[in-house]
């Protein structure tokens, strides 16, 4: 295991560790929420007791396969507990997420979450966001009409493809990548982002986060909001 995947099971460990019995969970996407999925299967096999919902079919499968029961988001209005991965976050928790194109679904469980807890290795700190694309989720119908609006914002859209073909995400709609260079304003990009016809949903999680459990070299550390 490299330094960096160390850090990420490292940071989902002690995340993991705040669950109690009984607990309603929240289960992220990604490798760093994968290092959750799997020190909370650990502690299962161990006789801990939860109910788990997940933030994407892979986490499900991921979970299952763990020997975890994974209930329907549906049915429920809330969760207590919510463990993620993030593509970048800053001092004020304010995180960009999505690259792995659960955005939609992330961000439904972490405003459902009672306490949402952010895990990630150091390299994911940063002093202000705005490094990686920021993805929307689009319905399909409007995936020009969106572009359009995103470059009116003054930002750069990619529509995410995989061989030759659009990503879909798990609800069937396209990702579309935006640039947004040293993004000044995240809550005005936010609110604009919000107010554009079939865009589902952004990867900017500006409230959500209540916690971060940070790996670097001398250890993990725990943040609070
Ligand atoms: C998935 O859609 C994303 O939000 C991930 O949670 C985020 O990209 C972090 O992923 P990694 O832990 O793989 O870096």
């Amino acid at each position: 295991m490299n330094d960096v995947d160390f850090r990420k099971r490292a940071a989902a460990r002690a995340a993991v560790d705040e669950i109690e019995p009984g607990m309603l969970v929240g289960l992220g996407t990604g490798s760093t929420a994968a290092f959750a999925i799997a020190a909370l299967a650990d502690r299962v096999r161990a006789g801990l007791t939860i109910r788990t919902v997940a933030t994407s079919r892979a986490t499900e499968a991921a979970a299952e396969a763990a020997g975890m029961g994974v209930l329907d988001m549906a049915d429920f209005g809330r969760v207590d507990l919510a463990i993620d991965g993030v593509d970048e976050i800053d001092p004020a928790f304010r995180a960009i997420k999505g690259g792995g194109g659960a955005l939609l679904r992330e961000k439904i469980v972490a405003a459902a979450a009672d306490r949402m807890i952010a895990i990630a290795d150091a390299s994911k700190c940063v002093a202000r966001l705005g490094r990686p694309m920021l993805p929307l989720e689009v319905l399909p119908f409007a995936r020009s009409f969106v572009a359009d609006a995103v470059a009116a914002l003054g930002g750069t859209p990619i529509l995410r493809t995989a061989g030759g073909a659009p990503v879909l995400t798990d609800q069937g709609n396209v990702l579309i990548d935006c640039g947004f260079p040293g993004l000044e304003d995240p809550a005005a990009l936010a609110h604009a982002l919000g107010q554009i016809p079939g865009v589902l949903g952004h990867g900017l999680f500006l409230d959500e986060i209540d916690a971060l459990y940070v790996a670097g070299e001398d250890g993990v550390r725990l943040y609070e909001r």
